[in-house]
């Protein structure tokens, strides 16, 4: 029997320090040895968002535990493995720098491969920690830092369709909490309230909804939730009449985008038979899955969620991501460094700023 692919993976790109270690299957998915991911909520709470350096200092203290926590917990020596990931980009870069580093040094002292994973293509690929996947799909990718429709052809094969002009969609939640003082971290606080409020009391503005292919923008509608939230005044009930609305809203959009992005996939990849995969931090929204799914019915496409566990940031992905490049024999050497921005299709025009045409 061959002899099956292990992997150590290492995550630092944001507030989450994680370290997994993951073993491919004879299903071709992958058993979870271990997957520890420590959370930097109390540290960002008081402060409303990520702090990066104070962020890059709870990483610093955190990471050598983490490590040796998750593999304690695998039972597996770093003898045994096959080679370590660590996210490289995108992400803040004193963060990134602490995870990068330690990875590099663990292979090196270790005499192991070392890749250097994007964290945009550990989420695209995180579905197949638990269910065979088939090239090509379409990825909506909704995260903190990203929102962007692409084809995945392969690994490390990205064609993007549509990217947001503006903010990012798990920003876009996060500012709303804030705006309405709904708590820390944004994204759950929203959804957790919406669930008390009527969402059809606000009309929100839908920005370029009709227009732009499946390009997003989320500017407007947080502007106009801004303008209502300072008319509130304390009454609960109409600040989750707020939340509700402008979650409707987001589902409204994402309905919509996804549709166009289905029919560009199909004349691209010309089939009808595919695989939608929804993933990333706001990818754990039970609204946003309800709605895409009923989408997939509509249209007769099967979507794909991971399990909650692997939406938000974490390094079983990035282990997996590492598994599925030294299978392709794409390997880094110690000299790859962080990147900031790094877009999984390096062709996709830049579509912020002024003078943007759309
Ligand atoms: O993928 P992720 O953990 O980190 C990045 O790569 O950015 O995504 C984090 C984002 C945050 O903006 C967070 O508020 C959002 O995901 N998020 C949610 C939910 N859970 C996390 N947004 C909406 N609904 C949720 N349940
Ligand atoms: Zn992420």
């Amino acid at each position: 029997m061959a002899k099956k692919i292990t992997f150590l993976g290492i995550e630092t790109s944001c507030d989450e320090t994680a370290a997994a270690v993951i073993r491919e299957n004879d299903k071709g998915t992958a058993d979870i040895l271990s997957n520890i991911v420590s959370s930097q909520i109390e540290e960002h709470k008081k402060f409303g968002g990520v702090v990066p350096e104070l962020a890059a200092r709870a990483h610093l203290e955190n990471i050598e535990y983490i490590i040796n926590t998750a593999l304690k917990e695998s039972k597996i020596s770093i003898d045994e493995m096959d080679g370590v990931a660590a996210t490289a980009g995108p992400g803040l870069i004193v963060c990134l720098t602490v995870g990068l580093n330690i990875g590099k040094s663990i292979a090196a002292f270790s005499n192991k491969p070392f890749i250097g994973i994007n964290h945009l293509e550990g989420h695209a690929l995180s579905p197949g920690l638990e269910k065979k996947i088939q090239f090509p799909y379409l990825f909506l990718l909704i995260s903190g830092g990203h929102t962007q429709f692409l084809i995945v052809r392969g690994i490390n094969k990205y064609e993007q369709l549509g990217t947001t002009i503006d903010d990012a969609l798990g920003e876009a939640f996060d500012k709303t909490a804030k705006m309405l003082n709904l708590g820390y971290p944004g994204g759950p606080h929203v959804e957790k309230f919406a669930k008390l409020g009527d969402k059809n009391f606000f009309k929100l503005p839908e920005p370029i909804i009709n227009k732009a292919g499946c390009n997003l923008s989320f500017a407007g509608l947080k502007t106009a939730v801004l303008r209502e939230s300072k008319k509130i005044k304390g009454k609960d009930q109409i600040k989750y009449n707020l939340a509700a609305s402008f979650q409707n809203t987001i589902n409204k959009i994402l309905y919509k985008k996804a549709k166009v992005a289905v029919k560009m996939f199909k004349e691209k990849t010309k089939r009808e038979n595919f695989q939608f995969v929804v993933a990333g931090g706001v990818a754990a929204n039970k609204t946003i899955r309800n709605s895409l799914s009923s989408l997939s019915k509509e249209m007769n496409f099967e979507t794909i969620y991971p399990d909650i566990k692997f939406c938000g940031d974490n390094a079983a992905m990035i282990a997996w991501a590492g598994i599925q490049r030294f299978k392709k024999n794409i390997i880094d050497d110690f000299t790859l460094s962080v990147k900031s921005r790094w877009p999984l299709d390096k062709d996709a025009p830049y579509m912020k700023g002024p003078g943007l045409k759309l």
